[in-house]
């Protein structure tokens, strides 16, 4: 089961071009539908797609998940009515493809059993699930068994009691329901699980620990085909969860970035590091084993007039600085080119090489392709010939710099972060004052990672400015070699 975490508006946004995908290619998809606070959004990007034209859901066919027993389909709280007024009645499904209970059945049974028949005889190609606080899906509560089928049920006391907010009074909430049920539910090709806010959390922590009939949505562990998209509150129990893509951009925050990596900066300069990912580094580094690589003295750019050796020794001095602040390690190289150039290009491969190849990098860091600054792009160079000679290649991630910023197509990866994280990058830049006494490198640093998330925000996360969703304030960017963007 995978489990993604963003926002929570990046993730309707993004089940949304999943489900415009699977009816481009299967028009006439079966899709089971959630009702409840949760999917408020989803539906809501579905509608806003379908006015913009980028979705047709005329062959799609629809069944709700569940309904209150005992409730007519017109009940202002009944499931059915809560679907046709937030979804269905704003798109163009037709309604001979529509399937809702009706909770005010004669024969309650009678629909369990054609229900299942629907299900065997149309299957469900995507069912869109929420999540109970008390781990329920659908109102398959805990205790139902894992074989069930669509049946009458009782509803737990503590799904009444959350649900009696829609009621005048916890009274008013129905006691019966009823539901799809487990077995019915993995009879699913995909699955497609919400969770959003800090009250789903135990029920998301305890679906992943182990199958069990105490935990119903535990069950989609046994599926081979299910994804859960929690935002950062709700997956705010578990250690680590994976980063989502949208438009074939990869957006990481501290919950979702590789840990237990072996992974290896290749600043050219002794402060690249900080000035192009101090962000991104100092989270790393809280989970992996994080080594800059600095692969020049840097004594060309200390202004005073003191020796080459302490000027060298002022910049190392500021690398270990930095690094205290970031939690990484430095490792010196002093690589001859930096004095020698192009002539020092063999022996300086080989010095980079052994380094690499006594840590054995799971990834390594490079300035990107386009960077215009020499030093970056000999550090580049001679870094991927070395790199080429490994046993075990790293995923490589370019990073951007002030001297080579990524054009729009340059990145596939974004690592948003708060200011508090900035403020890290900020103290680690600062470290380098023999630079930035000469330049405002903290400055430009700041600014560009503000300015990414905001026109990242608006441009590749909204498609073009339609409903930019909240990111965090800063953002730094990168492009992992390898992953293509679509
Ligand atoms: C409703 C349903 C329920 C809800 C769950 C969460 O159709 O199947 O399992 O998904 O009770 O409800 P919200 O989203 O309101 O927190």
């Amino acid at each position: 089961m995978n489990v993604f975490v963003c926002s929570e508006e990046l993730i309707f946004k993004s089940i949304a071009a999943q489900i415009a995908k699977a009816l481009e290619k299967k028009p006439s998809s079966v899709i089971a539908l959630p009702t409840g606070s949760t999917p408020l959004g989803l539906y809501k990007e579905l509608v806003e797609k379908f006015e913009h034209g980028e979705i047709d859901f005329s062959k799609a066919i629809f069944m709700n998940l569940d309904e209150y027993a005992g409730l007519a389909q017109g009940h202002s709280q009944s499931y059915a009515r809560f679907l046709r007024k937030n979804f269905l009645d704003k798109i163009n499904a037709s309604s001979k493809n529509i399937f809702l209970f009706d909770g005010k059945a004669k024969d309650m049974k009678k629909q369990a059993f054609e229900r299942e028949a629907l299900v065997k005889k149309r299957g469900i190609d995507i069912a869109l699930l929420g999540i109970g606080e008390n781990a329920h899906i659908a109102f398959n509560e805990p205790g139902s068994g894992f074989a069930s089928r669509t049946r009458i049920v009782k509803l737990a006391d503590a799904t009444r009691a959350v649900n009696a907010r829609f009621f005048k009074t916890k009274k008013g909430v129905p006691t019966q329901a009823i539901t799809m049920g487990l077995a019915t539910i993995m009879a699913a090709k995909k699955i497609i699980l919400m969770a959003i806010g800090k009250k789903k959390s135990w029920a998301i922590k305890k679906m992943l620990e182990k199958a069990t009939e105490k935990v119903p949505a535990s069950i989609l562990g046994k599926h081979g085909n299910a994804e859960i998209y929690c935002n950062e509150e709700a997956v705010f129990l578990l250690e680590s969860a994976l980063s989502i893509e949208y438009n074939g951009t990869t957006v990481f925050s501290e919950k979702n970035l590789p840990k237990k990596k072996r992974i290896i900066f290749i600043s050219p300069h002794p402060d690249d590091s900080a000035i192009a990912a101090g962000a991104t580094l100092s989270m790393l580094a809280r989970h992996n084993n994080v080594l800059v690589f600095v692969m020049t003295s840097g004594h060309r750019a200390v202004k005073n007039n003191q020796s080459k050796e302490q000027k060298t020794a002022i910049r190392r001095r500021e690398s270990i600085a930095e690094a205290k602040i970031l939690k990484t390690k430095p490792v010196f190289l002093q690589l001859g080119f930096y004095d020698e150039g192009e002539k020092s290009f063999v022996k300086d491969k080989k010095k980079i090489f052994q380094a690499l190849n006594k840590t054995r990098p799971d990834i390594v860091f490079l300035p990107q392709e386009s960077d215009t600054h020499p030093t970056h792009r000999f550090a580049r160079r001679v870094a991927l010939e070395a790199i080429e000679k490994l046993k075990k290649k790293p995923e490589i991630w370019d990073y951007e710099t002030p001297w080579g910023l990524f054009t729009h197509k340059g990145f596939n990866a974004i690592v948003e972060f708060c200011n508090k994280t900035l403020e890290k990058k900020d103290e680690s830049i600062k470290k380098h004052v023999s630079q930035t006494k000469r330049t405002k490198f903290e400055v430009a640093a700041k600014n560009i990672a503000r300015f990414r998330a905001i026109t990242i925000g608006e441009q590749i996360l909204s498609d073009f400015g339609r409903n930019p969703p909240k990111t965090l304030p800063f953002m730094e960017l990168f492009k992992i070699e390898g992953k293509q963007k679509e």
